[in-house]
C-alpha cells in the first residue's frame, strides 16, 4: 500500500507555506485534523551547501520525528535536486514524501529557473523528478506541486502533469491558478479536473478551499483524491476539523470561542518560542497573532499592544489584560490535549 494513504475519504493536506508551515504550525494543523502536512519550501542549494538556516527548516523530521509530513524542495537543476535528496537520506530525514515545488511565483525564485518557471520547461522538470526518484526510490515517495500553467494564455497543467507522472511523480498537487495570477482571482477547479482525467496517480486539489462546503464542492467538481488547504488555516488551524467533519456524518462542529482562540494562539506562541528563542519567536509570531485575533472585538488595539510586546511573558500579559477587559476566559481543552501529545524533543 502506498504510504500516502488516499483510501479513507479524501485526505486533507496543510499546504506548504514559506514562513508559516514550521514545526509548531504543522503540529497544530495535524492535531486539528490535517492528515498530511508539508514543510515550507526548502532550498536544495541550501541543503547541499550545508546552510544551517536551511537545515533548521527540517527540525522535527530527523529519524523518529513527525510522521505524515512531506518535505518540499525547490531548486533550478535536476543535479542539485538529486544531491539534496541524497543529503536528506544521508542525514536520516525520512518524510512520507519529498515534494518538488513547481508553483512558486516569486520573481527571485522564477528568475533562477525554479518554482513556476519549471512549468515552461517540462523536460527539465521531468528530469528533476526522475533524478529525485532515483535517489529516493526505496526511501519515500516523490510528489510535485504545480500551478494551472504560467499564464491564462498558456494553461498546461494536464499535459505537464502527465509528463511528471511519466517521469515518476507519485502524487500531484494542483493549485488552480496560473503563475501570472500569483494569489489573485478565483482558483480554477476545472483545470484540476483536467489533471485528474489525465493521470493515473492521485491528484490533490488546491486553491480557495475555506470551509467544508468548498472542500466538498472541489472534490465533486474535480474528482481529486485529496484536498490541500493553505490560507484558510492561517489563524484558524481548527479549520481542518470543520473540513474533516464535512466528509463524515458529523453534522456541525463548534468553532472555538474567543477565549479558546486566544489560548490556542498563546500555545502556538509558546511552542514557537521554544523553537526559536524568546525574542525571535515572539517577533516571528506577530503575524500569526494578527491572524488569530482577526474578527475579535477591538482587534486592532489588541494587535498594536501585541506588536509592542517583546517576549512571551509580555505577550501573555497583554492578551490576558485584553481577555479580562472583554470577559473572555483563556482556556482550551484542545491545548490540554496538545500538551499531552507534543513529542518530547520540543520539551513538554
Ligand atoms: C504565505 C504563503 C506562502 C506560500 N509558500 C509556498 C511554498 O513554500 N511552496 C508552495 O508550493 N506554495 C506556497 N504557497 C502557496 C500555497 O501552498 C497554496 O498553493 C496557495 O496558497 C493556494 O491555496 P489556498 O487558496 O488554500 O491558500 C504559499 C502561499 C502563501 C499564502
Amino acid at each position: 500500500m502506498s504510504p500516502l494513504n488516499m483510501e479513507n475519504g479524501p485526505p486533507l493536506f496543510l499546504a506548504p507555506m514559506a514562513g508559516v508551515t514550521d514545526y509548531p504550525f504543522r503540529f497544530l494543523a495535524q492535531y486539528f485534523g490535517a492528515d498530511y502536512v508539508v514543510t515550507e519550501m526548502v532550498s536544495a542549494h541550501g541543503l547541499v551547501q550545508n546552510n544551517r538556516r536551511t537545515w533548521d527548516l527540517l527540525v522535527g523530521l530527523f529519524e523518529g520525528g513527525t510522521s505524515d509530513c512531506l518535505v518540499q524542495l525547490f531548486g533550478d537543476s535536476p543535479k542539485i535536486l538529486r544531491r539534496a535528496a541524497d543529503c536528506l537520506r544521508t542525514e536520516g530525514v525520512r518524510p512520507v514524501g519529498v515534494d518538488i515545488n513547481m508553483g512558486c511565483p516569486v520573481p527571485k525564485v522564477v528568475k533562477s529557473g525554479a518554482g513556476a518557471a519549471l512549468m515552461c520547461d517540462p523536460e527539465r522538470a521531468a528530469e528533476m523528478i526522475a533524478e529525485v526518484r532515483t535517489s529516493l526510490k526505496s526511501w519515500c515517495e516523490v510528489t510535485v506541486k504545480i500551478r494551472s500553467g504560467w499564464s491564462e494564455a498558456t494553461i498546461n497543467a494536464a499535459p505537464f502533469a502527465q509528463a511528471m507522472a511519466y517521469a515518476g511523480a507519485q502524487m500531484i498537487a494542483v493549485h488552480g491558478r496560473p503563475r501570472s495570477a500569483f494569489y489573485r482571482g478565483r482558483a480554477n477547479w476545472d483545470v484540476i479536473r483536467q489533471v485528474v482525467d489525465a493521470v493515473q496517480v492521485p491528484v490533490v486539489g488546491n486553491g480557495d478551499v475555506n470551509h467544508g462546503d468548498d472542500a466538498r464542492c472541489l472534490r465533486e467538481r474535480s474528482g481529486c483524491a485529496g484536498i490541500m488547504i493553505g490560507r484558510a488555516a492561517l489563524g484558524q488551524p481548527w479549520v481542518f476539523r470543520e473540513i474533516k467533519a464535512a466528509f463524515s456524518d458529523v453534522k456541525s462542529v463548534r468553532m472555538p470561542s474567543p477565549g479558546e482562540r486566544l489560548a490556542i494562539a498563546l500555545y502556538h506562541l509558546e511552542l514557537t518560542v521554544r523553537l526559536k528563542g524568546d525574542r525571535r519567536g515572539t517577533a516571528f509570531m506577530r503575524k500569526h497573532m494578527g491572524w488569530y485575533t482577526h474578527g475579535l472585538p477591538e482587534a486592532r488595539l489588541l494587535r498594536v499592544a501585541i506588536h509592542q510586546s517583546a517576549t512571551l511573558a509580555e505577550t501573555r500579559a497583554t492578551v490576558q489584560t485584553y481577555a479580562k477587559q472583554h470577559g473572555f476566559s483563556i482556556a482550551s481543552r484542545d491545548v490540554d490535549e496538545m500538551k499531552e501529545r507534543l513529542p518530547d524533543f520540543l520539551g513538554r
